[in-house]
């Protein structure tokens, strides 16, 4: 009794300070008065109003004796009555007030509890404009019978479709019943049954404790096919086949991450395909991965966003970076396991193309961005965590691994990282919590190896320190010396030594391109190589910019059809901004872009209409 007394007392202390130290931007909740620790959802979604209408039940703890409100994050939401449940389940009306919207967090739910109740139940219909659902018809699916619908809730979506305490330092479990036309199949971040009935009525439950931004659900037509002990791939019947060959290695990625970084925390790893409409490539929803369809190249060559994904069960869902402020904890850690998992599974010289190539995409992304966008730990107050999203947290994060990687050495720095996510397992974290583990366990063990201020240049500093260790690809020689020797002409495309390249080496060649190419080389090129028609959509997109640049507009029929297809931000994305630098340009970017948008997230909506200055 008396040895855990004062380290229970020490313990429940920091925790507190902790809590009070740290405000969340992006949220309205104050966790560390009240923080809800479960939620029960009952859901029926419902596709001919777009709309789920739902009721949420959240478990609370109440930390300050004096607090007796409750702060929620909404958007968009129509509450129907919220009410307090006592210990004994019973329900009383509670008084609520709902805030004026703000366009970026959307609006506060503050509710007036007349006791620190154990549980609020809040009746709600979300917006057919919820900015974290995407409704579908059947026309806009692969399979172009069953209407379709899926969630994106990261960064700060949740709160469209579920009043809760929407940041990524509050976690807590949850349970979900939900109902949905018969032959629809509903998938969650949950225990997923592969073998369901399909009758319309589908429960889950997450037991481990998950941030906000990890709730997720998609209803459609959608298979099933097992592709290991653990893994299964969802996807729409006619995409089925390929995705469960093109994932098929998913069992040997989780192996291989384990053998580095300690046991898969999660059971089971399925993944989601969705249909081509899907705003990000990859989102880590815990069990379930959702992926977008234009990872599937035939040739395994973009399963490194799978890698990614799966990296994010020990970066980011078991340890989570406290707000968005340090999303380089998330991303960046993740990033780095990618290409640990990627090198471990494809080889060190597939793994190393990569990092050429994400190094060099980073400089040139940098020479765009104000200092302040250039920091790994930022201020983001008032800024939309969707805006403050680039390659820094990813490829600066990622990077300043692998120079602490190249100091310490993996025998001491792999351990080390393990002993991180075993540390922090399940906990909300800072940059400076980090920086403490790291001082105590790598630095004051290992003296001498790196400096306070060479830590202190990579986490506070613009641009990348110029004791960073650079990867290099051999590979990467030959087809330099080729693109050199094609630029200046004395090379013709046709005798480009390019039959046997990989995805990696054609991104290196596009990106060796000149920033105005001739255009005379840009039709040689495609003539030689057919890229326009190329069915990898990262060779494909870079390509795409390319012929706009060099006035090129032969491949605008091929370009139509990829921006009408795919909504994928990052693929279309940069197709536009490059349209958009001359007025006519911009006018087919806006005619495609009107076909085109019916099929876009709102959230690629969003962005393209940013870009077009609609
Ligand atoms: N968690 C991210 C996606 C995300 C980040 C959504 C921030 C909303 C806000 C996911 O893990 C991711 O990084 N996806 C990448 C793929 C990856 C291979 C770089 C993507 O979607 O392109
Ligand atoms: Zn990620």
């Amino acid at each position: 009794m008396k040895t855990l007394f004062w380290p229970c007392i020490l313990f429940l202390f920091l925790n507190v300070v902790v809590a009070h130290a740290e405000v969340d931007p992006h949220s309205y909740a104050e966790p560390s008065r009240v923080s809800m620790t479960a939620l029960d959802l009952d859901i029926e979604v419902d596709f001919p109003t777009k709309k789920l209408l739902a009721t949420a039940d959240l478990s609370l703890a109440w930390h300050d004796a004096d607090a007796r409100s409750l702060v929620l994050d909404t958007r968009d939401l129509d509450i129907e009555s919220v009410k307090a449940v006592d210990a004994q389940g019973r329900e009383q009306d509670a008084d609520f007030s709902l805030d004026p919207r703000d366009p970026i967090f959307g609006s506060a739910l503050r509710i007036a509890l007349k006791d620190q109740v154990p549980n609020v139940r809040i009746r709600y219909r979300t917006s057919p404009e919820a900015s974290g659902l995407q409704w579908m018809s059947p026309q806009q699916t692969a399979s172009k019978k069953q209407p379709f619908m899926f969630s994106q809730s990261q960064a700060i979506h949740a709160r469209s479709w579920i009043p809760l305490q929407d940041t990524p330092s509050v976690r807590f479990t949850y349970t979900a019943h939900v109902k949905a036309p018969k032959p629809l199949r509903v998938v969650m971040s949950a225990d997923n049954d592969v073998k369901h009935r399909l009758d319309g009525d589908y429960r889950f439950v997450m037991k481990q404790p998950i941030p906000s931004y990890l709730l997720a659900i998609a209803v459609g037509e959608l298979d099933v096919r097992v592709t290991g002990p653990r893994t299964a791939v969802f996807a729409e019947p006619s995409v089925i086949a390929a995705a469960a060959k093109e994932l098929e290695d998913t069992e040997k990625m989780i192996e291989a991450t384990e053998k580095l970084y300690g046991p898969y925390r999660w059971e089971r790893y399925d993944i989601l395909i969705l249909p081509a409409s899907f705003p990000f490539g990859g989102m880590e929803n815990p069990r379930l991965t959702f992926a977008t369809p234009t990872i599937l190249a035939g040739d395994k060559s973009l399963v490194g966003l799978i890698a990614h994904e799966l990296a994010h069960s020990w970066s980011g869902n078991l340890v989570t970076n406290a707000s968005a402020e340090h999303m380089w904890m998330n991303e960046g850690f993740t990033t780095y396991v990618e290409n640990r998992i990627v090198e471990e599974l494809y080889g060190k010289e597939v793994a190393t193309m990569q990092l050429v190539v994400d190094d060099q995409e980073l400089l040139v992304e940098m020479q765009g961005m104000t200092p302040e966008q250039q920091l790994l730990v930022t201020d983001l107050d008032g800024i939309d965590p969707d805006e403050g999203l680039s390659g820094v947290p990813y490829d600066k994060g990622r990077w300043f691994l692998r120079f602490l990687e190249s100091r310490y050495g993996r025998d001491v720095f792999d351990p080390f990282l393990r002993a991180y996510f075993d540390h922090f397992a399940f906990q909300s974290i800072t940059s400076t919590e980090f920086l403490e583990f790291y001082s105590e366990n790598l630095e004051k063990k290992h003296l001498g190896k790196v400096s306070s201020a060479e830590i202190d240049a990579w986490l506070h500093l613009p641009g990348i320190p110029s004791n960073a260790p650079v990867a290099h690809s051999a590979r990467f020689d030959a087809v330099d010396k080729a693109a050199a020797d094609f630029i200046a002409g004395n090379l013709a495309a046709k005798d480009i030594q390019a039959k046997d390249w990989v995805t990696l080496e054609w991104l290196r060649f596009i990106n060796a391109l000149p920033e105005t190419p001739e255009i005379a080389q840009i039709k040689a090129l495609d003539d030689a190589w057919n890229l326009s028609n190329s069915g990898n959509g990262e060779i494909a997109f870079r390509w795409y910019v390319a012929t706009v640049r060099a006035g090129y507009t032969d491949a605008r029929p091929q370009i139509a059809a990829f921006i009408e297809r795919i909504g994928r931000r990052k693929l279309v994305v940069p197709i536009y901004e490059e349209l958009a630098r001359t007025p006519d340009g911009k006018a087919f970017a806006i005619e495609v872009y009107a076909r085109a948008k019916p099929g876009y997230h709102p959230m690629t909506q969003g962005s393209v209409e940013k870009v077009l200055g609609l």
